[in-house]
């Protein structure tokens, strides 16, 4: 095949951040998606609806001229965070969901949940109101392994949250175990889950072996090809609605990557409708791209279809280094290798 046309995709997990990284980054989104749900952990977090549309006015600002891309915006739910707060935020069409991050799990997650009976009358509200729950799954204790993390989280927090509050709509945010795969497909259907390209296209060995590659690094961790990557790309590429695109791609500045104590997160929004080809392609499944990248995220999310298609066309091209952002880089996902598909 030389060329696919799918109807436009949404990103339903992206970062954005706030001021030069978002002027960075933001056209690399808006050249590719219709839509992206922006992650709310900024620092201080996006926790009530005023932020959350300042926040969202910023970003339209920040558009290149003539950009269609529509932010929708999330709360990042804090064990403050009450029921108001919720019904609030409901009554905004431009904020669609609320975020668990469990504290200290990821990138700027200090604010976050250290229970998740604490924030039971939120989710009671959202469960009211139809609000999306996002979940980073991963529990936090020092004494769980890092590769454990999100299996441990399934089995200690997320299936009882789930009986809890059965008529919630959850979103498992970017999958990376066969573990959280065969949990979505065996949950009702109110549950779905994200896969980054990342975590499609590499494993553990891509970041450790021969040397430490900090590019890689990115939470929840990049785990073994089999059975984790492989449970991935076959959870992707098997046509259930219940999976679909999110990049989860989240810039962070070179000298912050490459340090004694190298930060998470992956920069993927220049290339990744590109990257879920090569990755559908690897699996013979390049005919189910269009159901994960642009059907199956507005289904879940009660949201039209976008209208308008993307081409993608076999050629050759090399990721660049680097992307300047103000005095210093960011280095995207795949830098300096070829890939073999472009959108036209
Ligand atoms: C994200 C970030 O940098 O904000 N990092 C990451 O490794 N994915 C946070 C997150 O989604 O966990
Ligand atoms: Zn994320």
């Amino acid at each position: 095949m030389q060329k696919i046309t799918i109807l436009k995709p949404d990103d339903w997990h992206l970062h954005v951040r706030t001021g030069r990284e978002l002027k960075s980054v933001i056209g690399m989104s808006a050249a590719q998606m219709g839509r992206g749900v922006i992650m709310p952990n900024l620092n201080p977090p996006i926790t009530n609806s005023t932020q959350a549309l300042k926040y969202r006015e910023e970003i339209i600002n920040s558009l290149p001229n003539g950009s269609e891309f529509n932010p929708l915006m999330v709360l990042y739910l804090t064990d403050n965070t009450t029921a108001k707060d919720i019904e609030d935020a409901s009554k905004h069409t431009h904020i669609r969901a609320a975020k668990l991050y469990p504290a200290g799990a990821t990138t700027n997650s200090d604010s976050g949940v250290t229970n998740v009976n604490n924030i039971y009358p939120a989710l009671e509200m959202m469960q009211k109101v139809g609000m999306l729950l996002l979940v980073h799954g991963e529990v936090t204790h020092a004494d769980v392994d890092i590769f454990d993390r999100e299996a441990v989280f399934i089995k200690d927090v997320l299936g009882g949250l789930i009986n809890k509050f059965p008529e919630l709509k959850v979103v498992f945010e970017h999958v990376t175990t066969k573990d959280a795969c065969d949990f979505v497909v065996s949950s009702s259907n109110n549950v779905a889950a994200t896969i980054t390209p990342h975590h499609l296209l590499a494993n553990r060995n891509d970041m450790l072996a021969g040397g430490i590659r900090p590019h890689y690094y990115c939470l929840p961790v990049l785990k073994r090809s089999k059975p984790h990557q492989s449970a991935l790309l076959g959870a992707a590429t098997s046509g259930s609605p219940k999976f679909f695109l999110g990049t989860d791609s989240a810039p962070h500045l070179k000298e912050y990557k490459e340090s004694s104590c190298g930060c998470a997160g992956v920069l993927n929004a220049h290339c990744a409708i590109e990257l879920y080809a090569t990755a559908f392609e690897s699996a013979g499944a390049l005919d189910r791209l269009e159901g994960f990248a642009s059907k199956f995220g507005p289904d879940f999310y009660s949201m039209p279809r976008n209208q308008d298609t993307t081409t993608l066309q076999r050629k050759e091209w090399t990721v660049p280094d680097s992307y300047p952002c103000g005095k210093s880089s960011i280095v995207p996902f795949m830098a300096g290798e070829v890939l073999r598909w472009k959108v036209v």
